[in-house]
């Protein structure tokens, strides 16, 4: 039985589909991400599990109850929303204490509640202030505090860091995860930042236009994405497309190969192979192996040096380290190389045309 169920959810306002179809179950202390580019139904699925508004199909399942037709205020759900509405007549204090007071607990123990769960947010001190004397990450804290010092069963947060400089992001990232952790609290994220969902989630749920378009780990949607649009969305993608050829090989249209594990296709199979940037390596062009290619751009990240290069037949690829050994300028003759086992062939997509598209399914573009 899950904390959370959704059994053949949807949603349509008017001549717009929401989210379709959703079946997915959120296990008891379990914190799962949902990520997706805007408009890809991420708020409305949130939306749904704190019944703000009505699914228009299937059921929401809450502890193994149907909730489908459960007022809000019956569903024991802490909520933050896109944009963090703190009642601004009320102190910090009075706004994370107002569950507890709406509630009818008793006054001391609001007071221990409400000054634990700012000293969690790192507030302790503010609780005075109007929302209005705040800054925006302050505020965006108070919300968080206010959805959790009543202990719900669930947390859902819609992008509750998305007001904070990275560098609190990554701060509050990690105090998030261990306040879920000690709560045991089951969480529903929304994102639209890949590193945040990977970081801070037991799984992710990539959607697209309304559809889940996987569900998984971290290292699974990374390593492994389902489809295309998961290869993309989760960072920079090399798309290697050929066909399936006996003894592990992927044969490219420009007729080079490329080792691959086949994973049961037949030689002569369309397939598409994924390399993450970070397994390719950038050789001498006097290497014997690899593809040759040139660069055309280098990307300097800190952390992280980006080369994108361009093959012979004009396909473009990404190569990325974090240290300086590889380098390589703009324009010299390198080749790339990569393992075998950093191909991942896509699973088949036969219903796509054959037609060619760029190599790379980038979401950022060459900076
Ligand atoms: N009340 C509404 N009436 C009509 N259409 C709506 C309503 N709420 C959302 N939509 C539409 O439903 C789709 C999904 O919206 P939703 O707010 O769930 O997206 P989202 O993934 O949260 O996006 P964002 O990252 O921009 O917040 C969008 O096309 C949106 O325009
Ligand atoms: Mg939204």
């Amino acid at each position: 039985m899950g904390a959370i169920e959704f059994d053949g959810v949807g949603k349509r306002y008017g001549a717009v589909h929401a989210v379709h179809d959703l079946s997915v179950a959120v296990a008891e202390g379990e914190f799962v991400t949902i990520l997706g580019p805007s408009g890809s139904g991420k708020t409305t699925i949130l939306s749904l599990v704190a019944g703000l508004v009505p699914p228009t199909a299937g059921r929401i399942l809450i502890a193994g109850r149907d909730v489908t037709n459960l007022e809000p205020q019956e569903r024991r759900i802490g909520l933050v929303f896109q944009s963090y509405a703190l009642f601004p007549h009320l102190s910090v204090h009075g706004n994370v204490a107002f569950p507890l007071a709406v509630r009818g607990r008793p006054r001391d123990e609001i007071g221990t509640k409400v000054a634990a769960a700012l000293a969690r947010v790192r507030l302790a001190g503010l609780d005075r202030r109007r929302p209005a004397q705040l800054s925006g990450g302050q505020q965006q804290r108070v919300a968080l505090a206010r959805a959790f010092v009543f202990e719900p069963d669930i947390l859902l947060l819609d992008e509750p860091l998305g007001a904070l400089d990275r560098k609190l992001r990554e701060e509050v990232q990690v105090e998030l995860k261990a306040l879920q952790r000690d709560l045991g609290i089951t969480t529903l994220l929304v994102t639209h930042d890949q590193e945040e969902a990977l970081s801070l989630s037991d799984r992710v749920i990539v959607l697209d236009h309304g559809r889940m378009q996987q569900v998984g780990t971290p290292d699974e949607v990374y390593r492994h994405p389902a489809n295309r649009f998961v290869a993309g969305f989760l960072g920079l993608a090399n798309l290697l497309e050929g066909t399936v050829e006996a003894g592990g090989v992927l044969r490219l249209a420009s007729g080079e190969a490329v080792a691959c594990d086949p994973r049961g296709r037949p030689p002569g199979a369309r397939a598409a192979g994924v390399v993450r940037p970070e397994r390719m390596r950038l050789l001498p062009e006097s290497a014997g192996e690899g593809l040759a290619a040139r660069v055309r751009q280098t990307v300097y990240l800190g952390h992280l040096q980006r080369w994108h290069l361009e093959t012979a037949d004009g396909r473009e690829l990404v190569a990325a380290a974090t240290d300086g050994v590889r380098a390589a300028a703009v324009g010299e003759a390198v080749r790339v190389a990569w393992s075998a086992e950093d191909v991942w062939l896509l699973p088949d997509e036969s219903g796509e045309a054959a037609a060619p598209r760029p190599a790379l399914a980038a979401m950022a573009p060459v900076a």
